[in-house]
């Protein structure tokens, strides 16, 4: 069942609604409900966290699909899953376990939060998540995104979840020029959401927009307005606006930093150095670097640079270029490989090769020098 109030008065005025006219916001996003809600029972992907999930399931699948893409999301999820199939096992696992499951995925911290959140809920819930909505929300890393998925799709509470594909579907839909990052258009849009849901399948209705925005309403180049469920309602689509919507800031140009990154190795192991458990990549392996790019040609100066007696290093080569991205930061890096005899330095953790793949996370950002060893 629709809102009864709103879904009388949207019908009526939808039905009315003639080319040329105008249909208020609310009547035209209470008349998307039924054909996106059939639209995503017919066409929903094949995915392995929408095979009856249990709410455990969305749960860690809505994390991982945040600022990921989905087929990006699949491995990690089934990985995932199979490590720790349940509340209680994350709320035990060791972070190395944890980080090793989560590394090339990005935004660590979001697996630092899903097991702080399992501790809370075996300490408070009977290791379950709770059916409410606002107590998701005060679970660490659940914020209104997350809380309205799980409640909506785990538990059918009519809540909506609104990311950058509902939004971004929402914006063209009314075309509405408000910036889309502004917390209060994601009040409005939320607000006439909730209104307008399908108040019996709220987790097909969710679902849907993510659906539609991920496939149909995409967010770089023209959105398939022919195969849209939606495109008899959509303002953007009347008036040529696609390009134009959703509206956002110019985002900021990222701040550059430059690394030199050294691949120490005696042909066994390798030295590995733990980033700080706080900020950017906290607690994850990475091979030892430093700011600025250096010029190192001989064993000389990479003994120099390393502090060791002349003669312990038999070999230095290039290893070329590499960037990595993130959110605010890029990093512009060279690579050197180099060789010592005997033990490697003690400063580092030294690790074997083969422990590499299965022991240590090592950030995406290395993944060129770690290539470098095989
Ligand atoms: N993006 C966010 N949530 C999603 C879901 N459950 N399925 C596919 N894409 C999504």
């Amino acid at each position: 069942m629709f809102s009864v109030f709103s879904l009388e008065k949207a019908l009526a005025e939808a039905s009315l609604w003639e080319e040329g006219e105008e249909l208020s916001e609310k009547a035209r996003l209470c008349a998307v409900g039924q054909p996106l809600v059939s639209w995503f029972e017919q066409h929903a992907r094949d995915l392995p966290w929408r095979k009856e999930p249990s709410p455990y399931q969305v749960w860690v699948s809505e994390i991982m699909l945040q600022q990921t893409r989905v087929e990006a999301v699949k491995p990690y999820y089934q990985r995932w899953m199979k490590t720790l199939p349940t509340i209680e096992a994350l709320a035990q696992a060791e972070d190395d376990v944890l980080m090793k499951l989560w590394e090339g995925l990005g935004y660590y911290r979001r697996a630092r939060n899903l097991k702080a959140a399992a501790q809370k809920l075996c300490q408070d819930y009977e290791g379950r998540l709770p059916r409410s909505y606002e107590k998701l929300k005060t679970l660490p890393g659940i914020g209104e995104y997350t809380a309205g998925a799980v409640a909506s799709l785990a538990f059918g509470i009519p809540v909506p979840a609104v990311d950058g594909n509902a939004m971004r579907v929402v914006s063209r839909l009314l075309g509405s020029y408000e910036d889309v990052s502004l917390e209060k258009t994601k009040k409005r849009f939320a607000g006439l959401l909730k209104e307008a849901m399908d108040k019996e399948k709220p987790g097909a209705f969710n679902q849907g927009l993510f659906e539609v925005g991920a496939m149909v309403c995409i967010p770089r180049g023209k959105p398939r307005c022919e195969e849209c469920p939606l495109a008899s309602l959509c303002v953007a689509k009347k008036k040529g606006l696609w390009d134009e919507l959703p509206v956002k800031p110019q985002k900021k140009p990222r701040r550059i930093e430059e690394k030199t990154v050294l691949v120490i190795s005696n042909g066994r192991e390798v030295a590995l150095h733990k980033r700080s458990d706080q900020g950017l990549l906290a607690s994850l392996y990475e091979f030892p670097n430093w700011e600025g790019q250096m010029l190192m040609e001989t064993p000389g100066e990479a003994e120099e640079m390393l502090g060791l007696q002349p003669g312990r290093v038999c070999a230095i080569w290039p290893l070329g270029e590499a960037r990595h991205v993130f959110s605010h930061v890029e990093w512009h890096m060279v690579g050197y490989r180099i060789e010592v005899i005997d033990k490697l330095p003690e400063t580092w953790i030294c690790a074997d090769f083969r422990d590499l793949e299965e022991k240590y996370p090592i950030p995406s950002a290395f993944l060129a020098y770690k290539k470098a060893l095989f």
